[in-house]
C-alpha cells in the first residue's frame, strides 16, 4: 500500500518535472528563403534571438500569382561526426491544400496545421494570395509527435505549385536548428 502510494507520488513528481524543465528545446539558428520570380517577390526570413535558448523565425512573402495545389517536399538532415548533414529520417511529399481542407491527417500534415495556425496567415484553406507572413515561429515540443535526439539539423522545405502541372518549383524554406539541453540562466542573489 504505502509502495503505491510512493510509486504515485513519484511518477507525478517526475511528470511535473518533466512538464516544467523541457528536457530538450529546439533553437532556431539560421533560416533561408528562396523564390522563384514567377510566383512571389518582397521575400524575407529573419531569425531573431529571443534568449540562450529561444529563437523565432519571421517571413515575409508577397504572391505574383495565387496558389491553387501546393505541394510541400519536407527533408531532415542531421549533422554527422563529420559536421557534414545525411539524411534524416523524414523526406516526405504532402499536399499542403488536403491539409488546410482537413481532407488528410498525415502525422507531419498535422505539425503543419498546428504551426500554420499558431503562426501564420496562412491558416486557412487554399487558394493562397497576397501577402503571406508568419511570426514568432518557434519549434517545440508540444508541436512534434516525439522528441529528436541532441544535434544539429537543417530541415529543407520545398514548394512546389501542382495546378495544373505536376511539381513547378514555387520557393523553399530551408531552416537550420539546434536540438539541445536547455542552458539554465543563472539568477544573481543580488
Ligand atoms: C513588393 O514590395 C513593394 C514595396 O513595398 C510593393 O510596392 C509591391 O507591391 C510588392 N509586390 C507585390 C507583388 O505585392
Ligand atoms: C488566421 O490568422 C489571422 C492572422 O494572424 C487571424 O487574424 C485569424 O483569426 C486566423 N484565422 C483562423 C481561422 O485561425
Ligand atoms: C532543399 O531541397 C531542394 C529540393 O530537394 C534542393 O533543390 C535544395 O538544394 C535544398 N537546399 C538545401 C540548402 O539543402
Ligand atoms: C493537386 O495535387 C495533387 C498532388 O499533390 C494531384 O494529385 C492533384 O491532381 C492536383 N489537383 C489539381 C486540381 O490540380
Amino acid at each position: 500500500m504505502l509502495a503505491t502510494v510512493l510509486f504515485v507520488l513519484c511518477y507525478l513528481a517526475l511528470v511535473q518535472e518533466m512538464k516544467c524543465e523541457p528536457k530538450i528545446v529546439y533553437k532556431m539558428m539560421n533560416i533561408e528563403c528562396h523564390t522563384d520570380p514567377k510566383y512571389s517577390t518582397n521575400a524575407s526570413c529573419r531569425v531573431k534571438a529571443i534568449n540562450w535558448n529561444k529563437a523565432v523565425a519571421n517571413m515575409d512573402v508577397d504572391l505574383v500569382k495565387p496558389l491553387r495545389n501546393i505541394s510541400l517536399h519536407l527533408q531532415v538532415f542531421k549533422k554527422d561526426f563529420t559536421n557534414q548533414y545525411q539524411p534524416f529520417l523524414i523526406n516526405v511529399y504532402m499536399n499542403i491544400c488536403s491539409i488546410l481542407s482537413r481532407q488528410n491527417f498525415l502525422p507531419y500534415g498535422v505539425i503543419f496545421l498546428k504551426v500554420a495556425k499558431t503562426f501564420s496567415n496562412f491558416n486557412h484553406s487554399c487558394p493562397y494570395e497576397g501577402h503571406l507572413f508568419a511570426r514568432g515561429v518557434y519549434l517545440d515540443e508540444k508541436f512534434l509527435p516525439n522528441n529528436f535526439p541532441l544535434g544539429y539539423y537543417k530541415v529543407n522545405f520545398t514548394i512546389f505549385e501542382t495546378y495544373p502541372k505536376i511539381l513547378d518549383y514555387v520557393g523553399g524554406v530551408v531552416g537550420y536548428v539546434n536540438a539541445m539541453e536547455p542552458i539554465k540562466i543563472k539568477k544573481k542573489n543580488k
